[in-house]
């Protein structure tokens, strides 16, 4: 079921009530205290974009598992990108970029139970419409401002809805190979060189090797080929505005 609303603080707020089952969509036209990532907001303008959450109950995969969840969320949004000519690809964890710009940010929150997930809030905001961002967002994109044209969003949210939950099956059935190489192969940045910087402020150049099953990045770092593996947080991409 899809569960309209016009103005909600965080559709991911919303979507912890337990009325919202497995598969079900809660979106908004307008977030008045949307959500994003390291405790940033997230802003959309009104009726433009896409900003919804996908309810997922993967009673079963094992919460070492998790990573497998942004894998699929990650190439549902790529694949269905790829339906209206844009190619993107996936900025370890599961931003989406078009070039050096982001169209899609994600914010998924998972409870857990026994040692595997129990419920999973997927929060999408993708980037339709909005052709003017607030300048003092670092590298904003959007589908319209791409392809040049205006979309229709509800055939946008149709087809991203039945990519994700068929990547969902897969997951379900055990293919984990699959999505795992999948999402390997769409890494933004894989095996170019460039700056990353650490926690600590300090920047080192390095090159994508690809991502642990458990969602460690791994990183050859060119100062001497060693391998290093990063948690969320602990490493960030250097990208020019
Ligand atoms: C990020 O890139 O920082 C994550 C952004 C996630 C935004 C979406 S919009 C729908 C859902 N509701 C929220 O409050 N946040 C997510």
């Amino acid at each position: 079921m899809i569960y309209r609303f016009d103005i909600l603080g965080s559709t991911n707020d919303q979507a912890r009530n337990p009325l919202y089952k497995e598969g079900d969509i809660v979106i908004a036209e307008r977030q008045t205290a949307g959500r994003g990532q390291r405790g940033h907001t997230w802003e959309s303008a009104e009726g433009e974009n896409l900003t919804f959450s996908l309810i997922l109950e993967p009673k079963f995969l094992p919460v070492n598992e998790q990573f497998l969840l942004s894998e699929v969320l990650a190439l549902g949004l790529v694949d269905t990108l790829a339906e209206y000519g844009i190619e993107a690809r996936i900025k370890w964890t599961n931003d989406i970029y078009v070039g050096d710009k982001k169209i899609v940010g994600m914010l998924i929150e998972n409870s857990l139970g026994g040692g595997c997930l129990a419920r999973t809030i997927a929060g999408i905001g993708l980037n339709v419409n909005q052709a003017e961002f607030d300048p003092s967002l670092p590298n904003p994109t959007s589908m319209s401002l791409i392809r040049g044209e205006k979309f229709d969003r509800e055939a946008i949210l149709a087809r991203l809805h039945n990519n994700i939950m068929s990547l969902y099956e897969v997951l379900r059935r055990g293919e984990k190979e699959l999505l795992q190489s999948r999402y390997r192969s769409t890494m933004y940045r894989l095996g170019e060189k460039h700056p990353y910087a650490l926690a600590d402020g300090t920047i080192f150049e390095g090159i994508i090797r690809g991502v642990q099953p458990s969602g460690e990045l791994q990183i050859e770092h060119s100062s001497d080929g060693s391998l290093h593996e990063y948690l969320f947080k602990q490493v960030e991409f250097v990208i020019k505005k």
